[in-house]
């Protein structure tokens, strides 16, 4: 008989990911027949653009549904490094890329081939929920940076600064944020890349909603000069092409590292998945427009969310500056027995049927993530119960 001291430890560092707890427990009541609005999920609601469902179309036509290298097919790779040169001017070849099963992956063997037990990494608060996971199960420590809610979250170089010490191996940026919807500033940017080189540690910049930016001009870190020895890209297509399920990541970095991702890759899922690869193809070289088409639908959206979050009284909403998520803090309805944003999220999915990821999942306290990657009717319909909700628990608070 098996016990559980059996499971290797390694496996204890990790947690369920609370984004998809929370996505479990409103489908677990949306099946027993509840009219569930669902904040919670980071995926577009758009569907897969028709050039690049034909483009797999086509691959199953022409029999393309063998093993391919496990690194992805080259015209994948010329694909993406032409296309981050056409977005942000960066020089990446084929070698400094490898195709991963969605950006997930790369982050995870980003992590896995980059560092080690001793190493510290640095990530900045509100953090997506995966990284802290994956450098715990590199066995690295994380150093947790705190921003500053009253300035819409960003990240400046001073605050990293104060954490590098001789054990920092790696710092995340992720801009646009993921749950925050920050843009950190170009020249904040640089700096980071300049203390990279400096005290020589690695930069792993995700790029998941680089697409998705309401204002500013695109930029990559990767430009930064003399930074290429020293920065990893994670990219991945399943929110910029609405390509979620089909799992194409990748990641860009000095061909030794690519070399080392590529190790582990061919001895755990191979390559990705032969059919999307040719669609991913179709995606990064094929028309933008639909990008473009759901930038303006993301733009809208949040316009309206801020607006509606702000009319609820005692919520502090900023205005997110990318990616598609809104973080208010809603600790003005911090009473009658709700303590934090865990117990925030699970009232309001239990009372009102709406579901919200609790900032807890990103290292805070006050706040909740909505994504807006939803139809405006559910949007309305959504904010309108929270609102309900919130001016409810004022008002007994209130009473108390
Ligand atoms: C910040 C961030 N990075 C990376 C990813 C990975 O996306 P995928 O594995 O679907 O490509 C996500 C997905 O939610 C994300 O929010």
């Amino acid at each position: 008989m098996h016990t559980l001291q059996d499971l290797a430890e390694r496996i204890s560092t990790i947690s369920v990911s609370s984004t998809m707890a929370v996505a479990a427990e409103a489908d677990r009541l949306r099946r027993g027949g509840a009219d569930i609005v669902d904040f919670s999920a980071g995926e577009p609601d758009f569907a897969t653009p028709d050039n690049i469902k034909r483009a797999a179309f086509d691959a199953i036509n022409q029999n393309f549904t063998k093993y391919t290298n496990s690194g992805g097919v080259l015209e994948l790779k010329q694909a993406i490094c032409e296309r981050h040169k056409k977005d942000y001017g960066t020089n990446y070849v084929p070698k400094e890329c490898i195709v991963t099963v969605g950006g997930k992956h790369a982050i995870f063997e980003l992590m896995q081939a980059l560092v080690e037990p001793g190493d510290e990494v640095i990530i900045p608060v509100p953090y997506w929920v995966t990284y802290k996971d994956v450098v715990n199960y590199a066995g690295a420590s994380c150093v947790f940076v705190d921003t500053d809610e009253n300035e819409g979250f960003v990240l400046r170089a001073s605050m990293v600064e104060k954490h590098v010490t001789p054990k920092t191996k790696l710092v995340i940026i992720n801009s646009p944020s993921n749950p925050s919807g920050a843009v950190f500033a170009r020249a904040e940017l640089e700096k980071i890349a300049q203390l990279a080189k400096d005290r020589g540690f690695w930069i792993m910049t995700d790029e998941c909603y680089h697409r998705f930016l309401y204002s500013g001009e695109p930029y990559s870190m990767a430009t930064y000069p003399g930074i290429k020895d020293n920065i990893v890209i994670a990219g991945t297509l399943s929110k910029t092409y609405a390509m979620t399920g089909w799992r194409i990541g990748f990641a860009l970095g000095p061909s030794q590292v690519i070399d080392g991702i590529n190790k582990l890759q061919s001895h755990s899922t191979s390559n990705p998945t032969s059919i999307a690869q040719k669609a991913a193809i179709e995606a990064l070289s094929g028309p933008q427009d639909s990008v473009d088409a759901m930038l303006a639908e993301y733009r809208k959206r949040r316009d309206f969310v801020v607006a509606r979050l702000r009319q609820i009284p005692g919520v502090k909403a900023h205005e997110p500056q990318g990616a598609f998520y809104a973080y208010p803090n809603v600790s003005a309805a911090f009473t009658g027995g709700i303590t934090t944003s865990l117990q925030f999220a699970e009232k309001l999915l239990a009372e009102e049927y709406v579901a919200v990821v609790p900032g807890e999942a990103f290292g805070t306290q006050q706040h909740v993530r909505i994504s807006y990657a939803t139809s405006m009717h559910e949007l309305e319909r959504g904010l309108d119960r929270m609102h309900k909700f919130i001016a409810a628990r004022q008002s007994c608070g209130r009473g108390a």
